[in-house]
């Protein structure tokens, strides 16, 4: 077999084109960034793109009920299991460039690579990008790699509503990606995903790529507050039932249960959507909601703090008078990744004397969804600023980005052409 090397340059002009759709500046800084949120215009044109470029490569292109979109590459034992390759294309409304498409538009940058040597591997190799990985919209993260590997229903996948009362099912009809391939896939032979770390650690620690050991435990709710709206300089505090209070009691008790270490290190904390109703300067919120995102490397450590956040947050309703009720919209344990195939990545590494080391995913990923069906695993690419990401400044070099998928190609045609 000739030696294959992907073509970096390739891969980085296809990242920065697809980075254009989708693409705003931010007010206060003038930084490019990507809002290509889930089933709006702006996927389905980066959607549209990424197909097209599917096509362009001699995939057969298939749509799945849930806008999964998958292009196939035959084997030479066509019948044989596939290896699978993909992430997302979809982003955080405010998000950057590499979150995401680096392993879809890496995956197609392996299928070019083989095309250009002429390279058939025995297996066939499928590469995809998966709906609603985010979950900033409808709520629940890996909505379509969790429908292809078991673990939502499609009917459930389906119903799911954003905040304007719009459901997946008629989003992805509008956008014309409701397709007819049942979503539920037989196990192939592997899953490989390339991802940028979206954190600060391999860069600090001086480090080419991460071979990822895992994802951490995810917990997300919503919680709706309901209090009594009041005179902002007449009702004496005593007399308040403040919605928007209880919102920072839960925030101080978050901040309580990180900092007593019973959750170990690892325990992450945030609200990051909040509501207050009527959202004016002179009166007392009588409504409020927000939303609460747990992880822990621990499932057991996950679910002690789920255990304590339910009794703070029974206490603080007493304290304030308020009621509040909770709704879990997404909750994922820990993933251990493949050991076999993270070997045969950090053998790829070591034989083409890549700094690297292992890694455990802050961040929820397709991957871990097929960890359940096949053997699985993901490569890391750091990223530049600490590795900051679902921000505009989210930033890995070309020739990060170029090792990281150098080694998903490798890997890929090592397992592609496996008995
Ligand atoms: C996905 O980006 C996540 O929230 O971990
Ligand atoms: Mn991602
Ligand atoms: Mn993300």
């Amino acid at each position: 077999m000739p030696e294959l090397r992907i073509d970096g340059a390739r891969l980085c002009h296809s990242l920065e084109q697809l980075g254009a759709v989708g693409s705003y500046e931010e007010e206060s800084t003038g930084l490019k960034g990507v809002n290509r949120l889930a089933l709006t215009n702006d996927d389905r044109a980066g959607r549209q793109l990424v197909k097209r470029w599917f096509e362009e490569a001699g995939l057969t292109v298939r749509v799945d009920a849930i806008g999964n979109t998958y292009g196939r590459r035959a084997g030479r034992e066509d019948d044989a299991t596939p290896v699978m390759s993909g992430s997302h294309i979809d982003s955080v409304p405010t998000g950057g460039r590499f979150d995401g498409p680096l392993g879809v538009l890496g995956a197609l940058e392996v299928v070019r690579t083989l095309n250009g040597a002429g390279v058939t591997t025995r297996r066939p190799i499928e590469i995809g990008f998966f709906t609603d990985e985010e979950g900033s919209r409808f709520g629940t993260d890996m909505l379509g790699s969790a429908t292809a590997c078991g673990r939502i229903e499609l009917d459930t996948a389906l119903a799911l509503r954003d905040a304007n009362e719009i459901s997946v099912g008629q989003e992805l009809s509008r956008i014309g990606f409701r397709g007819s391939a049942r979503p539920r896939l037989d196990p192939p032979h592997a899953f490989v995903e390339c991802h940028i770390e979206q954190g600060p650690i391999l860069d600090a620690r001086g480090m080419e790529l991460g071979v990822v050991t895992g994802v951490q435990a995810i917990h997300w709710r919503e919680l709706t507050i309901r209090g009594k709206s009041a005179h902002a300089g007449t009702t004496p505090m005593e007399l308040r039932r403040d919605a928007g209070r209880a919102i920072a009691h839960i925030q101080v008790a978050l901040d309580e249960m990180i900092t007593s270490g019973r959750y170990g290190a690892g325990m992450r904390a945030t609200i990051g959507r909040i509501t207050l109703r009527p959202n004016l300067v002179n009166v007392v919120p009588g409504r409020a909601s927000c939303t609460i995102d747990l992880r822990n490397p621990s499932d057991e450590a996950m679910a002690r703090a789920c255990e304590e956040l339910r009794a703070r947050l029974d206490g603080i309703a007493q304290n304030l008078g308020v009621e509040i009720t909770g709704r879990e919209t997404a909750a994922t344990a820990s993933v251990s990744f493949d050991e076999r195939v993270r070997t045969l990545i950090a053998e790829r590494m070591v034989a083409a004397g890549i700094k690297h080391e292992d890694i455990l995913s802050g961040a929820g990923h397709d991957a871990q969804e097929f960890a359940s069906i096949c053997p699985a695993a993901m490569i890391f690419v750091p990223g530049q600023f600490d590795g900051i990401s679902h921000n505009p400044r989210e930033y890995s070099t070309p020739e990060a980005c170029t090792a990281g998928i150098q080694i998903l190609l490798d890997t890929l045609v090592t397992l592609a052409n496996e008995d």
